[in-house]
């Protein structure tokens, strides 16, 4: 497959800043007084609901942050150990909770404080969750059951080049953007922030997994149609944007 330099370049641009300078000039749907989208994907109000351990009560992840950082690492070994209902809510809070006072801030930094991800979670093996798809309520601190699923984890696994160690995994997090999110403020200034957003969730997935002797591995190299569909996404609106395994690491 031949890539044009044009092709390139363009992408490249991707990563430059664009003009901050005009940004209050600009018309964005903000200025024009429409009103900002929700913070939270709406759910039906039948849905299944599952409580969390609330961040004030977590006693996990005690071990000091500069030994935390120290032994970062991707892990793609998993033991078959599950991970546990505290584990999974830290992992959760540390990478999208919201702060009890202002839930606009949450556990990360985001640009404008739009927070335009959504938390998927394909879990295989938590204790007290049947394997299935589930997302994650930030506001309310609480997983969503969105179906039920024995097959999520070859199918996940299929949609990521086949790299064994994801549907090895305990769980996968899968985030997706709702790129309006951020538009509604930034308009043509969005996507370069929103890139930059999504790598600190990660980071702090990684941070966390490690204090709790999980291990997480950031998954770039994905099918995105594959993953949209198992997710149920339109594609346009919210679309897959980054991957993450985590599971019990196994030295
Ligand atoms: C944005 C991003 C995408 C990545 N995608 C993959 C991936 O698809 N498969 C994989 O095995 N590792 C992936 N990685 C992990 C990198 O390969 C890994 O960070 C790198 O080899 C350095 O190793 P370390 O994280 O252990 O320091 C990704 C990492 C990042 C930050």
């Amino acid at each position: 497959m031949e890539i044009k330099m044009e092709k390139i370049e363009q992408l490249r641009g991707f990563l430059q800043a664009t003009d901050w300078e005009q940004w209050e000039q600009l018309e964005r749907d903000q200025t024009k007084d429409i009103p900002m989208p929700p913070r939270q994907k709406t759910y039906p109000a039948d849905s299944q609901l599952f409580d969390l351990v609330a961040a004030a009560d977590l006693k996990v992840g005690q071990q000091s942050l500069k030994e935390i950082i120290g032994q970062r690492r991707s892990r793609r070994k998993y033991q078959q150990l599950p991970l546990n209902r505290e584990e999974l809510s830290y992992l959760l809070w540390a990478t999208q909770g919201a702060d009890q006072e202002n839930d606009r801030l949450r556990t990360v930094p985001s640009a404008g404080a739009r927070h335009p991800f959504e938390t998927y979670l394909l879990i295989n093996r938590v204790e007290g969750f049947q394997p299935g798809l589930y997302r994650y309520l930030p506001l309310e601190h609480k997983l969503l059951l969105i179906r039920h699923d024995q097959g999520l984890m070859s199918q996940v696994n299929q949609a990521c080049r086949n790299q064994r160690f994801v549907g090895e995994s305990a769980v996968v997090f899968v985030w997706t953007v709702i790129p309006y999110r951020t538009e509604w403020r930034y308009s043509i200034l969005s996507h370069k922030v929103i890139a930059i957003d999504v790598g600190h969730l990660c980071q702090n997935l990684y941070l966390a997994s490690e204090s709790i002797g999980a291990g997480t591995c950031g998954i770039g190299a994905y099918n995105q149609e594959k993953i949209d569909q198992l997710l149920g996404v339109d594609g346009e609106e919210e679309f897959t944007i980054y991957l993450a395994s985590v599971g019990k690491i196994d030295n």
